[in-house]
């Protein structure tokens, strides 16, 4: 029996800074795909890392006093718990520091020079050193006689040295070809047109792949005043994971070809030419597929990334909304193969509409009658009572996997969550139109109303098994509540009626909160987020940047005293204070601390006031200054003093 396996690949991720939600994004995706692939019975190999090498890491590295490595491995570390707060199930998580890497990169370019695919000659160019890439000056953006990277739009500096080259204008003509004869070899179709357009029809130039006087990188095996250059290091990547060329009997015999490369389309140009190229003189087949997916937008329409540092920090994100919406909303919100804007404001929508509202009102709907009208245990459904309606719900949860499937295959994953809201959507339809409240009233429609609170159930629970592939919490808490083991197949599909009745159906808590949007985007705006970010970037120096006296001197820190505090109505979050800040005036204060104080708590107390921060409106509530907490983590503490002083005294 031949065994159905499935291998899938991220970029590895460039260690220069905390990863953002744009990375988080191709992780997600890729990570949805294996969840699905696991579910349909595939051996599935997951890789994912960072590639580690290179000028500017050395440089990042430098600018906060670090060695490369030491630097690497703090962002490293944060990487792997935020793919694990994130619940990325990866297989396997390659570093190109790692040593059986860089062993077998210097092996494969051993391989590409003894093949007479690699020459020695002189480099001339412009360099992005931000995005480690070499351009000519047709692709550069000339401005005021000055060269600008046409991908992160930072300066390029021109540079002239001896180097290696792979020989890949040789092969422009057979690259061609083969995206003809394999269409699905690059996709979406846009990003065939973009490599043939912009790279293969003006022709291929030679590739320099070395560079002379860089620290942070492998050396060439004979010829070390050279360094093996970014992109034959970091492409490898997908083969060494599986042991080539050292090891080709398991893992690469078993995985390779790779199934599909997840790439964002800025970096098409390596996997879409470069990668085929290498594959080709190394004389190993191709991967199935390149994937090419869009770009995450940031409000003003450009790319959220790390060198133009507008990026959103994920982190703060699941902490507030949970990792099954933020998973969810990258899924749902943006097509794979386009660009998508990101904003908070969207995200709640989407949590409050179709999570809170679409699913979770559904779950609680269900359950509420179960518990009114059956003592919270899973009737018998009658197939006698079947009417059109429940044909129809039927209908619809059975075509399910046709259509999920085929959205999947095409990577089209928020059409395969449109597919899945249809069935929530006519679920809760179905019990709207069967009026249960109704046929509750008489006995002789009995077996109608527990017909129709069965398949509602089974409508759910079949849906919340295809959501295993898109969320890693919900599902859980589900089957839990319904003391059922998740399903490790999505086989229930098929299944019609399948759950057993008779099961004890506990309702729980909402599964999706609702957010005031109001509340939330006015205490916690995304910018705020960025600044987390830059705050974390100081973390590895430690503190941030020094200030002046006078610059503190402009910060008017005061004791104060809580007159008065209630909470702001219809909020979770905030409380209005009134505070004395002595023989001035007294003052209003809103502040989103209701998590850790209630009102009445501080009433009478004296606590640290900022009083001249600029006013701004939360709720329609003018508020002036900020109270002052110590933070542990989650939690807020408020300051004590050792002996009572006036409302008003200065602290500095
Ligand atoms: O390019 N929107 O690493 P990188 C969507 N090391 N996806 C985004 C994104 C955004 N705003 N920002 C980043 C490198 N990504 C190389 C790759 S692979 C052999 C070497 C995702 O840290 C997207 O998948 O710049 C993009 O291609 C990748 O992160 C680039 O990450
Ligand atoms: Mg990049």
């Amino acid at each position: 029996m031949s065994i159905k396996k499935y291998y899938i690949t991220t970029p590895i991720y460039y260690p220069s800074d905390y990863l953002h939600i744009g990375h988080c994004y191709c992780t997600i995706a890729a990570d949805t795909m294996a969840r699905y692939k696991r579910l349909s019975g595939y051996e599935t190999f997951f890789l994912t890392g960072t590639d580690e090498h290179g000028e500017k890491i050395s440089r990042k590295a430098a600018e906060v006093g670090k060695k490369p490595k030491e630097y690497v491995d703090h962002i490293v570390d944060e990487t792997k718990k935020l793919w694990s707060s994130l619940q990325i199930d990866y297989t396997h998580y390659i570093r190109t520091t790692d040593d059986y890497h860089k062993r077998r990169v210097q092996k494969i370019f051993q391989l590409l020079y003894d093949k007479n695919h690699i020459y020695k000659g002189v480099y001339k160019g412009l360099y992005c050193v931000s995005d480690e890439a070499f351009f000519t000056d047709s692709q550069a953006k000339l401005k005021d006689n000055k060269y600008y990277c046409p991908d992160c739009e930072k300066e390029l500096e021109r540079r002239e040295e001896d180097c290696y080259y792979l020989r890949i204008s040789e092969y422009g003509d057979w690259l061609m070809n083969y995206y003809k004869e394999h269409p699905e070899f690059l996709e979406p179709k846009e990003r065939v047109n973009e490599m043939v357009n912009n790279f293969l029809a003006p022709g291929l130039e030679d590739l320099a792949v070395t560079r002379k006087g860089v620290d942070w990188s492998i050396d060439v095996p004979f010829d070390s005043d050279h360094k093996i250059y970014v992109w034959i290091d970091a492409l490898s990547n997908y083969i060494t994971a599986l042991g080539f060329p050292e090891d080709t009997e398991d893992l690469y015999k078993k995985f390779w070809p790779a199934d599909v490369h997840f790439a964002g389309k800025e970096i098409i140009r390596f996997h879409g030419i470069i990668w085929p190229i290498m594959l080709k003189m190394l004389e190993i087949p191709l991967p199935k597929k390149v994937y090419g997916h869009g770009w995450i937008l940031f409000g003003d329409g450009k790319k959220m990334s790390k060198s133009r540092g507008n990026v959103v920090d994920p982190n703060t994100l699941i902490e507030k909304y949970g990792v099954d919406s933020l998973r969810y909303f990258l899924m749902r919100e943006i097509n794979f193969g386009s660009d998508g804007n990101y904003s908070e404001e969207a995200l709640l929508k989407r949590i409050n509409s179709d999570l809170a509202n679409d699913y979770g009102n559904l779950w609680h709907r269900i359950t509420t009658m179960l518990e009114k009208y059956f003592d919270s245990t899973l009737p018998e459904e009658v197939e006698s009572v079947y009417g059109e309606r429940e044909r129809e719900l039927k209908k619809a949860v059975l075509t399910l996997d046709a259509n999920v499937e085929s959205s999947l295959d095409g990577f089209q994953f928020h059409e395969a969550l449109i597919h899945i809201w249809d069935v929530v959507r006519i679920t809760n339809k179905y019990v709207e139109d069967s009026a249960p409240w109704n046929l509750a009233k008489d006995e002789s429609t009995r077996d109608h109303l527990a017909t129709v609170i069965y398949l509602s159930f089974q409508a759910f629970y079949t849906v919340t098994s295809y959501l295993q592939i898109f969320f890693v919490e919900t599902p859980k808490k589900v089957f839990d509540r319904m003391s059922l083991q998740p399903p490790t197949n999505l086989d229930c599909a098929h299944n019609w009626a399948s759950l057993p009745a008779g099961i004890k159906i506990e309702k729980g808590e909402p599964l999706f909160k609702r957010f005031d949007i109001d509340e939330e985007l006015g205490t916690d705006v995304a910018p705020l987020n960025i600044k987390d970010c830059k705050e974390k970037k100081e973390e590895i120096n430690n503190h941030k940047t020094d200030i002046d006296i006078t610059d503190f001197e402009k910060i008017e820190i005061i004791t104060a005293k809580v007159v008065a505090a209630e909470k702001v109505e219809n909020t979770d979050k905030l409380i209005k204070f009134v505070i004395d800040i002595g023989d001035k005036e007294n003052r209003v204060v809103v502040s989103g601390i209701a998590a850790h104080y209630k009102p009445e708590d501080l009433i009478g107390r004296t606590v640290l006031y900022l009083a001249n921060l600029k006013p701004r409106k939360l709720r329609g509530i003018k508020s002036q200054g900020m109270l002052m907490f110590a933070q542990d983590g989650t939690t807020l503490t408020s300051f004590s003093l050792d002996k009572e002083v006036p409302a008003g005294s200065i602290v500095k």
